[in-house]
C-alpha cells in the first residue's frame, strides 16, 4: 500500500492542505492532486524545464522536487503570476511578441524568467539566455522569448 500524507504549504498566497504520496513529485501534486494544471509535464526528468515553479525564492524543475519535500514552503506557479486587474507586463510582452506557438513550453518560460527579472530586473541578452538555457522550447526557435523578456524589463523602466 503507497502511504499518503498531508502536505501544508503556501500556494499563490494561499494556504493550501493537499494528500500526496510519498513518492509523488511536486509536479503531480500540482497538476493530480491540487488541480493546478498550468504547470506543464514535459520530460519529467529534469532537462525541459516546462514544470518550473519558484519555491521559497528559487527557481526549481518541479519534477525534480518531491511533494513532502515542499512543506511549509512558498510555492508560486504560473497560475499565480497574473494579477487582479490583468495580466503582468511579462506576460503581455510574450503575447505581443509572439513569443509562444504550441504553448506547452510557456509556463516554465513565464515563471522562469520571473524569477530572472525579481533578481535582476535589467538582464542583458545574455543574461536571458544564460538564465533560461534550462528551458526547452520546441516552436519558437526563441529570439522572441528573448524579446518578450526584453521587453518586459524595459517596461520596468531604469
Ligand atoms: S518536466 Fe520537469 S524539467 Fe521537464
Ligand atoms: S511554444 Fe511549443 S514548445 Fe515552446
Amino acid at each position: 500500500m503507497t502511504e499518503r500524507i498531508i502536505i501544508t504549504a503556501t500556494i499563490n498566497d494561499e494556504e493550501t492542505q493537499f494528500m500526496a504520496d510519498m513518492r509523488d513529485s511536486l509536479l503531480d501534486a500540482l497538476r493530480e492532486r491540487i488541480g493546478l494544471t498550468g504547470t506543464k509535464e514535459g520530460c519529467n526528468n529534469g532537462n525541459c524545464g516546462a514544470c518550473a515553479v519558484i519555491m521559497d525564492g528559487r527557481l526549481v524543475n518541479s519534477c525534480c522536487v518531491m511533494a513532502a519535500e515542499v512543506e511549509g514552503s512558498e510555492i508560486t506557479t504560473v497560475e499565480g503570476l497574473a494579477e487582479a486587474d490583468g495580466l503582468t507586463p511579462l506576460q503581455e510582452a510574450f503575447l505581443e511578441e509572439a513569443a509562444l506557438q504550441c504553448g506547452i513550453c510557456t509556463p516554465g518560460f513565464l515563471v522562469a524568467s520571473k524569477a530572472l527579472l525579481d533578481v535582476n530586473p535589467h538582464p542583458s541578452e545574455h543574461e536571458i539566455r544564460f538564465w533560461l538555457a534550462g528551458n526547452l522550447c520546441r516552436c519558437t526557435g526563441y529570439d522572441k522569448i528573448i524579446r518578450a523578456v526584453q521587453k518586459a524589463a524595459a517596461q520596468r523602466g531604469a
